[in-house]
């Protein structure tokens, strides 16, 4: 258990001041997300954020707890996928020495960290059934117990799911509870597709070119008018995540100072521009990520250089291997 948690300590702990989020928006659908996210903040409520990968979920939950009377006390990301059910347990709630094999220390978990401030559930949705039912006693009672320990433990932690998976069918297949679900969703926000905001994509891709070419010393790259068509004509499966590492890379590979589509290349292919239509592309996209998951994992020696080759953090590589098939095929991985 001890070496589990060294490998998944990274993504699920991630530092409060990691993003600089951009949230200021062209799109009418973003602003009325961040005005009703704004008046939300100012409440205790629980928020259940929705929205497909990508699409800013950590960074507006972050913005929210900023917004909020919490903003001085600590933010604290949880991520739900990925782990055994007693690590998840143990990070979440703690545990006491001796709580199972490898417990040499009493030992706080993250929801004791988060006191007085915000904490962020991710990826909701893979939290198992018995701890679904230990999260909806502490939204109840806001109060639970270490693992090991009968001493309950108040906290008072503003808690904030995010999912980007449709609870709604995850309750129909009695996977998730009901009960939880309307405790979580008091207000839920649905953070837009990229493709929803396009008046977003060239704003967001000009501060992103701006960072990106100071980090990589090329300073007078610009877009120009056909590579700025390309972004806005792509519809952007990965959506804000899936634009910053298109940009980054156009960046480092780009030996001219314009970004040419061929620079661009996941969206400059006719296959990936062909159509609009979700139905129609989604089997094709999900290919394409299929094949170069196989490919990029099988030039890698650990899923953590996997995912950052492929610009993706370790518990997304996991989920997707997962949705895949290809979680049970470790000769995938180079080594
Ligand atoms: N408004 C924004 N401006 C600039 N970058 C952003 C903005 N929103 C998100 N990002 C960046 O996009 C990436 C994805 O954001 P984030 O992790 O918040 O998405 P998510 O919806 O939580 O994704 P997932 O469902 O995979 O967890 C991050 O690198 C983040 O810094
Ligand atoms: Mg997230």
């Amino acid at each position: 258990m001890d070496e589990e948690r060294e490998d998944l300590d990274r993504p699920m702990l991630r530092p409060a001041d990691e993003f600089v989020p951009l949230l200021e928006s062209n799109a009418p659908v973003m602003q009325r997300l961040l005005e009703k996210a704004k008046r939300a903040a100012a409440s205790d409520a629980t928020i259940l954020l929705t929205g497909e990968s990508g699409t800013g979920k950590d960074a507006l939950a972050h913005q929210i707890h900023r917004w909020s009377a919490r903003a001085e006390c600590p933010f604290v990301t949880v991520n739900c996928t990925g782990h055994s059910e007693h690590l998840l347990e143990s990070e979440l709630f703690g545990h006491m020495r001796g709580a199972f094999n490898g417990a040499n220390n009493d030992q706080p978990g993250r929801l004791e960290a988060a006191h007085g401030g915000s904490i962020l559930l991710d990826e909701i949705s893979d939290l198992s059934v018995p701890l679904q039912t230990k999260l909806l006693h502490f939204i109840k009672q806001q109060s639970f117990e270490r693992m090991g320990s009968e001493n309950a433990i108040t906290v008072d932690a503003r808690i904030i799911a995010a999912s980007s998976h449709d609870l709604v069918s995850e309750v129909k297949a009695s996977r998730f509870r009901e009960d939880l679900y309307y405790r979580l969703g008091v207000i839920t926000l649905r953070v837009p597709a990229l493709r929803e905001r396009k008046g977003d994509i060239l704003p967001l891709a000009t501060r992103m070119l701006a960072g990106a070419t100071v980090r990589n010393h090329r300073p007078g790259l610009r877009l120009p008018p056909e590579a700025s068509s390309a972004l806005l004509r792509y519809r952007w499966p990965g959506n804000i995540r899936e634009l910053r590492n298109v940009i980054e890379r156009a960046v480092v590979l780009c030996p001219s100072d314009v970004v040419t589509p061929e620079y661009l290349p996941d969206i400059g292919s006719d296959r990936s521009q062909a159509s609009s239509t979700t139905a129609a592309l989604s089997p094709r996209l999900d290919d394409i990520e299929r094949e170069q998951i196989i490919r990029v994992m099988a030039e890698s020696p650990t899923l953590e250089s996997a995912a950052h080759k492929l610009g993706i953090n370790v518990v997304t590589l996991w989920r997707r291997r997962k949705r895949y098939r290809l979680d049970s095929t470790p000769h995938l991985l180079k080594d």
